[in-house]
């Protein structure tokens, strides 16, 4: 899935550097507490760690619970993969996805939204629906109903008509818009452990958390999550949402990060590694992040030993004239805290 700040690339810079510093990961715990699309998580688990994941975005709770938490399908009175069938086998209806985010839906009303076809967003719309009534008829456990919806919510990245986040959508159709959604069930890691995700501001749960391994990857620009997902998050809540403006924004203002944020971001990240009970901590940053990495290094060594290790990294966006702009370099900081 396509994910700003996605470390899906930097994946063995990340498994190096844990190794060479940490040391065998197998048989720790790790925590992953701004998972997004738990990439990194899952690699973790996969060398054999005890995996605590957690994000404060509702869709990557359900990819949470999908790769991390489970290690099989769950069973209930609907097999998983039957009810992947029948989700595949619905008619299409016309709910909330329909009539606000195609533009057969929108159309007449204030904003023509042309995130979707207006079939799949009719399915889209039919699937949603149909795990909703599964969940709330106690034919599917929770684990399952957040299954469902990681399955989806992956099913509709794949046909969505936007370069990259639901930020805008394309004025001029990708081919993505026509392909006709489809669940493909998950491949499940098993670690034979128990896995634990939440749902949490960071603040709400780092006292609460413990293990040897604390990786951090919080956002290191300016760009709030809320605005550029937010339909995977209607897809996810499924809650009608208020939504606002030519792209159909939910409302987040309760939901401002601070480490978006240039006053906050440094005081933000420093109170979270002082109050974490984890002594190895891994910080993914930027080198032009936010936060000057020197700047947070230096104020890290007041508790911590720290290291830097550095990755060379191309520039998410080209210039005007297609040249990269600069080589901006993907940084883990690793601080070990001084008992
Ligand atoms: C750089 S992304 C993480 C990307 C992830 N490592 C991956 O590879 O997909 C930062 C994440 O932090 C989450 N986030 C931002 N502020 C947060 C907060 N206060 N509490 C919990 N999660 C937060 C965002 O939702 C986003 O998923």
């Amino acid at each position: 899935m396509r994910y700003l700040g996605s470390k899906v690339k930097a994946l063995e810079f990340i498994k190096h550097t844990v190794s060479k510093t940490y040391g065998d990961i197998s048989g720790s715990t790790v925590a992953d507490l701004f998972s997004g699309t738990v990439v990194v998580a899952e690699m973790f688990k996969s060398l054999g760690a005890k995996l605590i994941t957690n994000d404060y975005m509702s869709f990557s709770y359900a990819l949470q619970l999908a790769k991390i938490k489970l290690n099989k399908e769950p069973c209930c009175s609907i097999n998983y993969y039957d009810a992947i069938n029948k989700l595949n086998n619905l008619q299409g209806e016309k709910g909330f996805i329909y009539y606000e985010y195609c533009l057969e839906g929108t159309k007449g009303k204030e904003f023509q939204r042309n995130y979707f076809s207006p079939e799949n967003a009719m399915r889209i719309d039919a699937m949603r629906k149909c795990i909703g009534s599964w969940k709330k008829e106690g034919k599917i456990s929770s684990d399952m109903f957040y299954l469902l919806c990681s399955d989806l919510v992956n099913a509709v990245t794949c046909v969505s008509n936007i370069s990259g986040t639901y930020g805008a959508f394309l004025k001029i159709d990708d081919q993505r818009k026509y392909k006709p959604i489809k669940l493909i069930p998950t491949i499940f890691i098993d670690n034979g452990l128990n896995n634990d995700c939440f749902n949490k501001d960071i603040f709400e749960i780092i006292d609460d958390v413990s293990g040897d391994i604390l990786y951090l990857d919080p956002p290191y620009n300016s760009r709030q999550y809320p605005p550029y997902y937010h339909i995977l998050e209607t897809i996810t809540d499924y809650d009608n949402p208020a939504i606002y403006g030519l792209t159909g924004r939910r409302p987040y203002q309760d939901k401002l990060s601070p480490f978006c944020m240039k006053d906050k971001a440094l005081p933000a990240l420093l109170n979270i590694v002082e109050r974490a009970r984890f002594k190895n901590i891994y910080i993914s940053y930027n080198t032009d992040g936010i936060i000057n990495y020197h700047e947070l290094g230096d104020q890290l060594k007041k508790i911590a030993d720290v290291n830097y290790f550095f990755m060379p990294f191309r520039r998410y966006k080209s210039n005007s004239n297609g040249n990269y702009k600069g080589k901006l370099k993907e940084i883990i900081i690793y601080a070990k805290k001084r008992d």
